[in-house]
């Protein structure tokens, strides 16, 4: 069968002049009434004058506050906290950062993972796997930062944390709380150890953020490369430390903290409305006491398809 292009009626000279006609006086008008309109657009976008309120507006939607890279370290074969992680990061309340969450690992080298960890990418994709072998304190922490200028030259970002599996953030009050802080030279977490000297301080490694430009320099720094083993979180402190980097330290006590049991102690307490972390979330019950804490399941509308107490 040909099939034969849609032929549409042609519209004759005298529609064309009907259409067009109104349109040229209405130009004609807009130019005589405003002649200053085109002049003043030109200034606003080169941003040396004011800018119109639906300019600005327009470009708060285009530009996120700040971009923040999440990465989740964990195993390959953590398959269900990996899901329990990614379905608390799923239902967070709204914030105005870009923020994306990975999980990290090294090689993957076991048979079953291999598959299921490529059909996670295909379903998912928010796994970035390092070039290391799985370790705990091996330097997986400096391999991660020192990877990803390559891995993200084309859009960098604002601020990169490291976190573990056993964290559950609040990103709308971590977003809120970057956005007070420097883009540059920042080192963000929960000051550890709360007491003792003040130079030998780190930010614990529940979840600590850096910004870009310190990334950049672990990347490039012989001072990360020849010292990456040992207690990774510690290991970070002294790399800015001995490397002679100035940079703002912001201790966000009481906003991260271990997830409590007595006794009180400096970095572990009940959950408070304003949490950014709780950590030491080592199993179910404690995920859901936490989520269940946040509200995060009070969306869940009502169904003939299901019912839950
Ligand atoms: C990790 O895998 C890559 C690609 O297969 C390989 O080239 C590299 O040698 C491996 N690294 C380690 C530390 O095993
Ligand atoms: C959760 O909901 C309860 C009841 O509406 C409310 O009182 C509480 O403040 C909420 N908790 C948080 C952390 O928002």
């Amino acid at each position: 069968m040909v099939m034969k292009p849609a032929s549409y009626p042609k519209p004759s000279t005298s529609t064309v002049s009907l259409i067009l006609l109104p349109l040229i006086i209405f130009i004609l008008i807009t130019l005589i009434v405003f002649p200053n309109e085109s002049k003043l657009q030109a200034a606003t976008s080169d941003c040396t004058t004011s800018t119109t309120y639906a300019d600005f507006t327009e470009r708060v939607k285009v530009k996120p506050d700040i971009r923040l890279l999440i990465g989740v370290l964990t195993l390959p074969g953590n398959y269900e906290r990996r899901n329990l992680v990614r379905l608390a990061y799923g239902f967070q309340p709204e914030h105005s950062g870009h923020v994306d969450v990975k999980f990290v690992f090294c090689n993957v080298t076991k048979e079953e993972d291999i598959v299921l960890v490529a059909l996670e990418i295909m379903k998912y994709d928010d796994i970035i796997i390092l070039d290391c072998a799985e370790n705990m304190d091996g330097g997986k922490t400096y391999t991660y930062f020192s990877s990803l200028p390559k891995i993200f030259d084309d859009e960098p970002y604002d601020y990169v944390m490291k976190t573990d599996d056993d964290t559950y953030l609040r990103l709308n009050n971590l977003v809120d709380t970057l956005k007070r802080l420097p883009r540059e030279s920042l080192y963000f977490g929960l000051m550890t150890p709360c007491f003792g000297t003040k130079a030998d301080h780190y930010m614990s490694g529940m979840g600590y953020v850096v910004s870009w430009d310190l990334v950049e320099w672990i990347s490039t720094s012989d001072v990360a490369r020849s010292h990456h083993t040992g207690p990774e979180d510690l290991i970070t402190g002294k790399w800015f430390r001995d490397g002679g980097k100035a940079v703002h330290m912001y201790d966000a006590t009481p906003a991260m903290y271990d997830y409590f049991q007595p006794p009180h102690l400096c970095y572990r307490h009940e959950f408070i409305p304003d949490t950014v972390a709780v950590h030491k979330l080592k199993d179910n019950q404690r995920w859901v006491r936490t989520l269940k804490y946040f509200n995060v399941t009070d969306g869940l509308k009502p169904s003939k398809l299901y019912h839950l107490p």
